[in-house]
């Protein structure tokens, strides 16, 4: 039997950092490992269009370089599909026909939609294409006929649109799509060097490619309990952000000497740090190796991503002769 297929995408903007890492892109290689799934995964390079219309110089090479990080973080070429929507035509194309049916009030509604609106201030967000930013989801995801699209919880609502505009189509013109499910990917809690959510827009990010002394630097940066002045105070791990990244990169025996430690002051922040800093290090050792390996090897980049946008193309091309039946056009 065929292996249930698994579709996400990322927007290419830029590095990626630990959080992305330990949210989204970790259980992507999770779905992959698991051997259960036929992963799809692409650069949202249109996506990425919508906020960026007017300064659209990066959003290539912004994908390049996160393929790479992909790959470094150990999704398989062979294993997934990886590719770039903007060369699989067909997306437009039933996107096109999904805007058709879509009620714009299911649009008006989408919450991302009215917090992007507030948030992004300094962007002209009153777009046609951002408004229907949804609808192209939707096609991307239904384009693969997709099982499961492993988000996180943010893009729920997006999931939860798919699913109105499936049965939608469905219902008008034929049992076209099924309706797929939104996998919750579980992200940890992991704030920035300065105590904010990880995110790169605030430069308080650790990449997945950082690593000797700027690791250790930025890692020393961290923000810490903040009751904790001197050594000689106890600390309390609870409420510390260096205390819940040794949560999953240090062994867990040690992570049980640091929380006692740290409570009665055994320990420093500083050489708590310095422990920190090596585990990360060691971690990503086999990330910045791959890394290395693709960047010095770009041609095998292009390739790959060539040979993903083929085999994608083929699953779309395919789904649009059923939908132009179905639509009888
Ligand atoms: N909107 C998603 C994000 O910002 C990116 C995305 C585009 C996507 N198309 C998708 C995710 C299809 C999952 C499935 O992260
Ligand atoms: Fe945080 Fe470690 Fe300092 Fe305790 S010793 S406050 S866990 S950095």
């Amino acid at each position: 039997m065929a292996r249930k297929r698994i579709l996400s995408g990322m927007r290419p903007t830029g590095r990626l950092h630990l959080g992305n890492l330990h949210g989204a892109l970790g259980n992507w290689v999770e779905l992959q490992e698991s051997g259960n799934y036929d992963c799809f995964y692409f650069v949202a390079d249109w996506h990425a269009i919508t906020s960026e219309y007017s300064s659209t110089e990066c959003i290539k090479d912004n994908g390049v370089s996160m393929v790479i990080d992909w790959l470094a973080a150990g999704l398989d070429p062979v294993k997934s599909t990886l590719f770039v929507q903007s060369a699989v035509k067909e997306h437009a194309e039933l996107f096109l026909l999904l805007s058709m049916i879509t009620p714009l009030a299911w649009l008006q509604r989408n919450p991302t939609y009215k917090e992007m609106q507030v948030e992004l201030t300094s962007k002209d967000l009153s777009t046609f294409g951002f408004l229907g930013y949804p609808v192209l989801q939707a096609a991307d995801i239904i384009m693969y006929k997709a099982y499961g699209v492993p988000v996180g919880v943010d893009q729920l609502p997006h999931v939860e649109l798919t699913r109105e505009i499936a049965r939608r189509f469905n219902f008008l013109y034929k049992d076209v799509f099924p309706v797929p499910e939104a996998l919750l990917t579980r992200v940890p809690k992991l704030l920035g060097i300065d105590g904010r959510k990880m995110s790169k827009s605030y430069d308080n990010s650790i990449y997945l490619s950082d690593r000797g002394k700027e690791l250790h630097q930025k890692v020393a940066s961290m923000f810490t309990d903040p009751q904790r002045m001197r050594k000689k105070d106890p600390g309390n791990p609870d409420i510390c952000n260096v205390f819940t990244f040794h949560g999953l990169y240090t062994p867990r025996e040690t992570v049980a000497e640091i929380n006692k430690a740290c409570r009665v002051a055994g320990i420093g922040c500083i050489d708590c740090k310095k422990m920190l800093a090596a585990r990360i290090e060691e971690a990503l050792a086999p990330v910045h190796e791959r890394m290395d390996y693709y960047l010095s090897h770009l041609q095998e980049i292009y390739d790959m991503i060539t040979d993903g946008n083929v085999r994608a193309t083929k699953i779309a091309r395919e789904t649009m002769e059923e939908v132009r039946e179905a639509v009888k056009i």
